[in-house]
Protein backbone atom coordinates (compact mmCIF):
# COMPACT_ATOMS: atom_id res chain seq x y z
CA UNK A 1 0.00 0.00 0.00
CA UNK A 2 2.07 3.21 -1.32
CA UNK A 3 0.84 6.43 -0.02
CA UNK A 4 1.90 9.44 -2.24
CA UNK A 5 1.41 13.08 -0.85
CA UNK A 6 0.87 15.68 -3.15
CA UNK A 7 2.87 19.22 -3.74
CA UNK A 8 -0.22 21.61 -3.99
CA UNK A 9 -0.04 23.37 -7.42
CA UNK A 10 -3.22 25.64 -7.25
CA UNK A 11 -2.41 29.61 -7.06
CA UNK A 12 -2.06 30.47 -3.04
CA UNK A 13 -2.64 27.29 -1.46
CA UNK A 14 0.11 27.18 1.21
CA UNK A 15 -1.29 23.77 3.17
CA UNK A 16 0.10 20.00 2.85
CA UNK A 17 -1.96 16.88 2.99
CA UNK A 18 0.71 15.31 5.13
CA UNK A 19 3.19 16.14 8.13
CA UNK A 20 5.96 14.00 9.35
CA UNK A 21 3.91 12.78 12.09
CA UNK A 22 0.82 11.46 10.06
CA UNK A 23 3.70 10.34 7.80
CA UNK A 24 4.89 8.14 10.84
CA UNK A 25 1.05 6.77 11.36
CA UNK A 26 0.84 5.88 7.94
CA UNK A 27 3.93 3.96 7.87
CA UNK A 28 3.05 2.80 11.71
CA UNK A 29 -0.42 1.00 10.01
CA UNK A 30 1.66 -0.52 7.02
CA UNK A 31 2.02 1.91 4.44
CA UNK A 32 5.11 3.41 2.51
CA UNK A 33 4.44 6.75 1.66
CA UNK A 34 6.52 9.09 -0.81
CA UNK A 35 6.20 12.74 -0.81
CA UNK A 36 6.74 15.14 -3.90
CA UNK A 37 9.68 17.18 -3.40
CA UNK A 38 8.92 20.69 -1.90
CA UNK A 39 5.30 19.35 -0.75
CA UNK A 40 6.06 21.20 2.64
CA UNK A 41 8.05 24.36 2.19
CA UNK A 42 5.15 27.04 2.64
CA UNK A 43 3.84 24.95 5.68
CA UNK A 44 7.11 25.10 7.15
CA UNK A 45 8.12 21.44 6.51
CA UNK A 46 11.22 20.40 5.05
CA UNK A 47 11.69 17.68 2.63
CA UNK A 48 14.17 16.04 5.30
CA UNK A 49 12.10 16.17 8.03
CA UNK A 50 9.64 14.06 5.76
CA UNK A 51 12.76 12.03 5.11
CA UNK A 52 13.60 11.46 8.55
CA UNK A 53 9.77 10.66 9.33
CA UNK A 54 10.57 7.35 7.36
CA UNK A 55 8.90 9.15 3.86
CA UNK A 56 10.55 8.78 0.48
CA UNK A 57 10.56 11.83 -0.76
CA UNK A 58 10.58 11.79 -4.95
CA UNK A 59 9.51 13.37 -7.90
CA UNK A 60 8.13 9.99 -8.54
CA UNK A 61 6.35 9.83 -5.59
CA UNK A 62 2.40 9.39 -7.53
CA UNK A 63 3.77 6.48 -9.34
CA UNK A 64 2.67 3.11 -8.34
CA UNK A 65 0.22 4.70 -5.78
CA UNK A 66 -2.68 3.41 -4.26
CA UNK A 67 -3.77 6.29 -2.12
CA UNK A 68 -2.95 10.05 -3.35
CA UNK A 69 -3.33 12.67 -0.85
CA UNK A 70 -3.95 15.85 -1.95
CA UNK A 71 -5.33 19.42 0.02
CA UNK A 72 -7.19 20.56 -3.24
CA UNK A 73 -8.13 18.21 -6.15
CA UNK A 74 -5.17 17.63 -8.23
CA UNK A 75 -4.79 18.26 -11.78
CA UNK A 76 -5.48 14.46 -13.81
CA UNK A 77 -2.18 14.79 -15.43
CA UNK A 78 -0.32 15.00 -12.43
CA UNK A 79 -1.95 11.19 -11.24
CA UNK A 80 -0.17 9.55 -14.32
CA UNK A 81 1.04 6.28 -13.14
CA UNK A 82 -0.92 5.98 -10.39
CA UNK A 83 -2.32 2.64 -9.51
CA UNK A 84 -5.78 1.81 -11.53
CA UNK A 85 -8.17 2.19 -9.12
CA UNK A 86 -5.99 4.32 -7.00
CA UNK A 87 -8.06 6.42 -4.36
CA UNK A 88 -7.99 10.34 -4.68
CA UNK A 89 -8.62 11.83 -1.20
CA UNK A 90 -8.75 15.28 -0.91
CA UNK A 91 -10.79 18.53 -0.55
CA UNK A 92 -12.33 17.84 -4.61
CA UNK A 93 -15.04 21.05 -5.15
CA UNK A 94 -17.60 18.47 -6.13
CA UNK A 95 -19.59 21.20 -7.76
CA UNK A 96 -17.17 24.01 -8.83
CA UNK A 97 -14.79 21.44 -10.61
CA UNK A 98 -16.74 19.08 -12.49
CA UNK A 99 -14.71 18.60 -15.24
CA UNK A 100 -11.92 17.30 -13.33
CA UNK A 101 -14.11 14.76 -11.53
CA UNK A 102 -15.32 13.30 -14.88
CA UNK A 103 -11.61 13.22 -16.01
CA UNK A 104 -10.65 11.38 -12.44
CA UNK A 105 -13.89 8.64 -13.46
CA UNK A 106 -12.27 8.26 -16.73
CA UNK A 107 -9.24 7.60 -15.55
CA UNK A 108 -10.78 4.77 -13.72
CA UNK A 109 -9.66 6.39 -10.25
CA UNK A 110 -11.74 6.42 -6.72
CA UNK A 111 -12.15 10.30 -6.02
CA UNK A 112 -12.95 10.55 -1.84
CA UNK A 113 -14.45 14.09 -1.66
CA UNK A 114 -13.41 14.99 1.88
CA UNK A 115 -15.84 17.94 1.97
CA UNK A 116 -18.51 15.41 1.45
CA UNK A 117 -17.95 13.58 4.91
CA UNK A 118 -21.08 13.01 6.87
CA UNK A 119 -21.38 15.57 9.80
CA UNK A 120 -22.03 12.49 12.24
CA UNK A 121 -20.46 12.12 15.67
CA UNK A 122 -17.92 9.57 14.59
CA UNK A 123 -16.97 11.45 11.49
CA UNK A 124 -16.25 14.54 13.82
CA UNK A 125 -12.19 13.68 13.70
CA UNK A 126 -12.20 13.44 9.91
CA UNK A 127 -13.93 16.55 9.38
CA UNK A 128 -11.56 18.85 7.06
CA UNK A 129 -14.67 21.62 7.05
CA UNK A 130 -14.75 21.68 10.63
CA UNK A 131 -10.60 21.83 10.90
CA UNK A 132 -10.53 24.43 8.34
CA UNK A 133 -13.01 26.83 9.19
CA UNK A 134 -12.31 26.69 13.04
CA UNK A 135 -9.43 28.28 11.64
CA UNK A 136 -10.46 30.75 9.49
CA UNK A 137 -13.35 32.34 11.79
CA UNK A 138 -10.01 32.80 14.42
CA UNK A 139 -7.84 34.37 10.84
CA UNK A 140 -10.84 36.73 10.06
CA UNK A 141 -10.88 38.33 13.40
CA UNK A 142 -7.20 38.89 13.81
CA UNK A 143 -7.56 40.16 10.33
CA UNK A 144 -10.34 42.57 10.73
CA UNK A 145 -8.44 43.68 14.09
CA UNK A 146 -5.43 44.65 12.54
CA UNK A 147 -7.43 46.78 9.13
CA UNK A 148 -9.02 48.34 11.76
CA UNK A 149 -8.05 51.58 13.30
CA UNK A 150 -8.74 51.50 16.92
CA UNK A 151 -8.21 49.10 19.67
CA UNK A 152 -10.70 45.74 19.97
CA UNK A 153 -10.65 46.27 24.09
CA UNK A 154 -11.65 49.19 26.20
CA UNK A 155 -8.85 50.77 27.78
CA UNK A 156 -9.16 53.50 30.56
CA UNK A 157 -5.76 54.95 30.76
CA UNK A 158 -4.66 58.43 32.33
CA UNK A 159 -5.27 60.20 29.02
CA UNK A 160 -8.47 58.98 28.60
CA UNK A 161 -10.97 56.59 27.64
CA UNK A 162 -10.69 54.05 24.64
CA UNK A 163 -14.11 52.34 24.01
CA UNK A 164 -14.60 48.77 23.40
CA UNK A 165 -15.15 48.00 19.72
CA UNK A 166 -18.65 46.29 18.76
CA UNK A 167 -18.32 43.26 16.21
CA UNK A 168 -21.17 41.54 14.83
CA UNK A 169 -20.93 37.80 13.51
CA UNK A 170 -23.38 36.68 10.67
CA UNK A 171 -23.42 32.76 10.25
CA UNK A 172 -22.53 30.96 13.76
CA UNK A 173 -21.40 27.51 12.14
CA UNK A 174 -18.12 26.25 13.18
CA UNK A 175 -16.24 29.44 11.90
CA UNK A 176 -18.91 31.70 13.45
CA UNK A 177 -18.18 30.13 16.99
CA UNK A 178 -14.49 30.56 16.78
CA UNK A 179 -14.79 34.28 15.37
CA UNK A 180 -17.25 35.07 18.55
CA UNK A 181 -14.62 33.19 21.11
CA UNK A 182 -11.55 35.07 19.19
CA UNK A 183 -13.48 38.78 19.14
CA UNK A 184 -14.39 38.09 23.01
CA UNK A 185 -10.68 37.01 24.02
CA UNK A 186 -9.43 40.61 21.88
CA UNK A 187 -11.88 42.58 24.25
CA UNK A 188 -15.16 43.39 21.47
CA UNK A 189 -18.31 43.57 22.72
CA UNK A 190 -20.25 40.60 20.54
CA UNK A 191 -23.52 40.09 19.01
CA UNK A 192 -24.12 37.14 16.25
CA UNK A 193 -26.98 35.95 14.22
CA UNK A 194 -28.03 32.97 12.22
CA UNK A 195 -30.77 31.32 10.52
CA UNK A 196 -30.59 28.33 12.69
CA UNK A 197 -32.13 29.04 16.10
CA UNK A 198 -29.96 25.84 17.90
CA UNK A 199 -27.18 28.77 17.69
CA UNK A 200 -29.08 31.05 19.98
CA UNK A 201 -27.75 29.12 23.31
CA UNK A 202 -24.66 28.61 21.86
CA UNK A 203 -24.21 32.57 21.00
CA UNK A 204 -24.93 32.75 24.66
CA UNK A 205 -22.50 30.59 25.79
CA UNK A 206 -19.85 32.37 24.47
CA UNK A 207 -20.96 35.32 26.29
CA UNK A 208 -22.42 37.04 23.35
CA UNK A 209 -25.63 38.89 22.77
CA UNK A 210 -27.87 37.40 20.41
CA UNK A 211 -29.65 38.61 17.20
CA UNK A 212 -32.59 37.01 15.98
CA UNK A 213 -35.47 37.41 13.72
CA UNK A 214 -38.55 36.52 15.74
CA UNK A 215 -42.18 35.78 14.85
CA UNK A 216 -41.69 35.08 11.08
CA UNK A 217 -42.74 31.58 10.33
CA UNK A 218 -40.15 28.99 9.46
CA UNK A 219 -37.33 30.06 11.23
CA UNK A 220 -35.74 27.00 12.01
CA UNK A 221 -33.45 27.37 9.53
CA UNK A 222 -31.75 23.81 9.71
CA UNK A 223 -32.05 21.22 6.86
CA UNK A 224 -30.65 17.96 6.72
CA UNK A 225 -27.22 17.44 8.62
CA UNK A 226 -27.22 20.48 10.71
CA UNK A 227 -26.52 22.63 7.81
CA UNK A 228 -28.71 25.47 6.71
CA UNK A 229 -31.53 25.70 4.30
CA UNK A 230 -32.42 28.96 2.58
CA UNK A 231 -34.76 30.95 3.93
CA UNK A 232 -38.75 31.98 2.84
CA UNK A 233 -38.96 35.43 0.85
CA UNK A 234 -40.55 36.75 4.04
CA UNK A 235 -37.70 35.55 6.60
CA UNK A 236 -35.47 37.30 4.54
CA UNK A 237 -36.67 40.52 4.68
CA UNK A 238 -37.23 40.47 8.69
CA UNK A 239 -33.95 39.44 8.52
CA UNK A 240 -32.91 42.38 6.08
CA UNK A 241 -34.67 45.36 8.15
CA UNK A 242 -33.07 43.34 11.65
CA UNK A 243 -29.41 43.73 10.23
CA UNK A 244 -29.78 46.95 9.26
CA UNK A 245 -30.85 48.80 12.41
CA UNK A 246 -27.88 46.58 13.82
CA UNK A 247 -25.11 46.90 11.77
CA UNK A 248 -25.25 50.93 11.33
CA UNK A 249 -23.86 50.64 15.30
CA UNK A 250 -20.87 47.77 14.49
CA UNK A 251 -17.57 48.36 14.04
CA UNK A 252 -16.70 45.28 12.95
CA UNK A 253 -18.23 42.58 11.06
CA UNK A 254 -17.44 39.13 10.22
CA UNK A 255 -19.71 37.16 7.51
CA UNK A 256 -19.60 33.23 7.49
CA UNK A 257 -23.09 32.16 6.14
CA UNK A 258 -22.87 29.14 3.65
CA UNK A 259 -25.80 27.01 1.78
CA UNK A 260 -23.80 23.59 0.67
CA UNK A 261 -23.97 23.71 -2.94
CA UNK A 262 -25.08 26.96 -3.46
CA UNK A 263 -24.00 30.59 -4.09
CA UNK A 264 -23.60 32.24 -0.22
CA UNK A 265 -26.43 33.91 0.90
CA UNK A 266 -26.10 38.00 0.59
CA UNK A 267 -26.34 39.48 3.64
CA UNK A 268 -25.25 42.64 3.45
CA UNK A 269 -26.14 45.23 0.81
CA UNK A 270 -24.33 48.48 -0.42
CA UNK A 271 -26.95 50.63 1.24
CA UNK A 272 -26.12 48.67 4.58
CA UNK A 273 -22.84 49.49 4.41
CA UNK A 274 -23.12 53.29 3.58
CA UNK A 275 -25.02 53.01 6.96
CA UNK A 276 -21.77 52.08 8.65
CA UNK A 277 -18.98 54.36 10.46
CA UNK A 278 -16.15 55.26 8.67
CA UNK A 279 -13.05 52.84 9.30
CA UNK A 280 -15.42 49.99 10.47
CA UNK A 281 -14.44 46.54 8.66
CA UNK A 282 -16.01 43.95 7.21
CA UNK A 283 -14.65 40.25 6.61
CA UNK A 284 -15.88 38.42 4.57
CA UNK A 285 -15.09 34.59 4.68
CA UNK A 286 -17.50 33.48 2.10
CA UNK A 287 -16.41 35.46 -0.71
CA UNK A 288 -14.80 32.62 -2.62
CA UNK A 289 -18.46 31.45 -2.23
CA UNK A 290 -20.01 34.40 -4.10
CA UNK A 291 -19.87 36.78 -0.85
CA UNK A 292 -22.46 37.53 1.78
CA UNK A 293 -21.37 41.55 1.16
CA UNK A 294 -22.35 43.13 -1.75
CA UNK A 295 -19.15 44.53 -3.72
CA UNK A 296 -16.20 42.00 -1.61
CA UNK A 297 -13.66 40.70 -4.03
CA UNK A 298 -11.58 37.59 -3.20
CA UNK A 299 -7.65 39.03 -1.75
CA UNK A 300 -8.99 42.51 -2.16
CA UNK A 301 -9.38 45.32 0.41
CA UNK A 302 -12.32 47.13 -1.39
CA UNK A 303 -13.02 50.65 0.58
CA UNK A 304 -16.88 51.45 0.10
CA UNK A 305 -18.33 54.19 2.22
CA UNK A 306 -15.29 54.75 4.13
CA UNK A 307 -15.70 50.96 4.90
CA UNK A 308 -13.02 48.38 4.22
CA UNK A 309 -14.51 45.12 3.18
CA UNK A 310 -11.44 41.95 3.26
CA UNK A 311 -11.82 38.44 2.06
CA UNK A 312 -9.67 35.83 1.00
CA UNK A 313 -10.14 33.05 -1.76
CA UNK A 314 -8.47 30.59 0.85
CA UNK A 315 -8.23 32.15 4.51
CA UNK A 316 -6.80 28.60 6.05
CA UNK A 317 -3.67 28.65 3.69
CA UNK A 318 -2.72 32.08 5.59
CA UNK A 319 -2.35 29.92 8.39
CA UNK A 320 -0.49 27.08 6.66
CA UNK A 321 1.10 25.45 9.59
CA UNK A 322 -1.52 24.58 12.14
CA UNK A 323 -4.25 24.31 8.99
CA UNK A 324 -1.80 21.65 7.66
CA UNK A 325 -1.09 19.98 10.90
CA UNK A 326 -4.98 19.49 11.04
CA UNK A 327 -5.94 18.61 7.65
CA UNK A 328 -3.15 15.82 7.54
CA UNK A 329 -4.83 14.72 11.20
CA UNK A 330 -8.27 14.68 9.63
CA UNK A 331 -6.83 12.87 6.72
CA UNK A 332 -5.15 10.00 8.98
CA UNK A 333 -8.28 10.08 11.05
CA UNK A 334 -10.02 8.86 8.31
CA UNK A 335 -8.29 6.46 6.60
CA UNK A 336 -7.13 4.70 9.86
CA UNK A 337 -10.81 4.24 11.28
CA UNK A 338 -11.23 2.37 8.10
CA UNK A 339 -7.80 0.08 8.22
CA UNK A 340 -8.60 -3.57 7.07
CA UNK A 341 -5.06 -5.15 8.88
CA UNK A 342 -5.43 -8.39 7.09
CA UNK A 343 -5.85 -6.15 3.47
CA UNK A 344 -3.16 -4.19 4.16
CA UNK A 345 -5.05 -1.44 3.15
CA UNK A 346 -8.58 1.05 4.23
CA UNK A 347 -11.83 -1.01 3.30
CA UNK A 348 -14.92 1.94 3.81
CA UNK A 349 -18.24 1.02 5.44
CA UNK A 350 -21.51 2.13 3.70
CA UNK A 351 -22.42 5.39 5.06
CA UNK A 352 -19.46 7.30 4.85
CA UNK A 353 -18.47 5.55 1.55
CA UNK A 354 -21.68 6.73 -0.43
CA UNK A 355 -21.52 9.69 1.35
CA UNK A 356 -17.85 10.81 -0.06
CA UNK A 357 -17.38 8.56 -2.99
CA UNK A 358 -17.64 11.04 -6.12
CA UNK A 359 -16.28 8.16 -8.60
CA UNK A 360 -15.88 4.66 -8.88
CA UNK A 361 -15.49 1.77 -11.86
CA UNK A 362 -14.87 4.57 -14.68
CA UNK A 363 -18.15 6.44 -13.38
CA UNK A 364 -19.45 9.69 -11.23
CA UNK A 365 -21.59 7.28 -8.50
CA UNK A 366 -22.01 9.99 -6.07
CA UNK A 367 -25.94 11.00 -5.92
CA UNK A 368 -25.69 14.99 -5.15
CA UNK A 369 -23.76 14.94 -8.61
CA UNK A 370 -26.59 13.00 -10.06
CA UNK A 371 -29.09 14.77 -9.05
P1 LIG B 1 -21.62 26.39 7.04
O1 LIG B 1 -20.18 26.71 6.84
O2 LIG B 1 -22.35 25.61 6.00
O3 LIG B 1 -22.43 27.77 7.27
C1 LIG B 1 -21.99 28.71 8.23
C2 LIG B 1 -23.18 29.24 9.03
O4 LIG B 1 -23.94 30.15 8.22
C3 LIG B 1 -24.16 28.16 9.48
O5 LIG B 1 -24.30 28.23 10.88
C4 LIG B 1 -25.45 28.53 8.76
O6 LIG B 1 -26.61 28.20 9.53
C5 LIG B 1 -25.29 30.03 8.60
N1 LIG B 1 -26.17 30.66 7.60
C6 LIG B 1 -26.56 30.19 6.38
N2 LIG B 1 -27.38 31.09 5.78
C7 LIG B 1 -27.49 32.16 6.61
C8 LIG B 1 -28.19 33.40 6.55
N3 LIG B 1 -28.95 33.73 5.50
N4 LIG B 1 -28.09 34.25 7.62
C9 LIG B 1 -27.33 33.93 8.70
N5 LIG B 1 -26.64 32.76 8.82
C10 LIG B 1 -26.72 31.88 7.79
O7 LIG B 1 -21.84 25.66 8.45
P2 LIG B 1 -20.80 24.87 9.34
O8 LIG B 1 -19.94 25.80 10.07
O9 LIG B 1 -20.12 23.91 8.49
O10 LIG B 1 -21.72 24.11 10.42
C11 LIG B 1 -23.07 23.72 10.20
C12 LIG B 1 -23.56 22.83 11.35
O11 LIG B 1 -22.93 21.56 11.35
C13 LIG B 1 -23.32 23.37 12.73
O12 LIG B 1 -24.46 23.07 13.51
C14 LIG B 1 -22.17 22.58 13.26
O13 LIG B 1 -22.14 22.54 14.68
C15 LIG B 1 -22.49 21.24 12.68
N6 LIG B 1 -21.29 20.40 12.56
C16 LIG B 1 -21.37 19.08 12.95
C17 LIG B 1 -20.26 18.26 12.83
C18 LIG B 1 -20.33 16.81 13.22
O14 LIG B 1 -21.22 16.42 13.96
N7 LIG B 1 -19.43 15.97 12.69
C19 LIG B 1 -18.99 18.77 12.30
C20 LIG B 1 -19.03 20.14 11.93
C21 LIG B 1 -20.16 20.92 12.06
Amino acid sequence: MRIAVLKETASGETRVAATPETVKKFIALGASVAVQPGAGDSGCIADADYAAAGAEVASGAVKGADIVLGVQGPDPAALAGANPGAWIVAGLDPFGQRARIDAYAAAGFEALAMEFMPRITRAQSMDILSSQSNLAGYKAVVEAANAYGRAFPMMMTAAGTVSAAKCFVMGVGVAGLQAIATARRLGAQVSATDVRSATKEQIQSLGAKPIFVENVAGIEGEGAGGYATEMSEEYQKAQAELVSSHIAKQDIVITTALIPGRAAPRLISDAQIATMKPGSVIFDLAVAQGGNVEGSKPDEVVVKHGVKIIGYSNTPAKLPADASALFARNLYNFLSAFWDKEQGRPVLDEEIGTAIRLTQGGKVVNERLLG
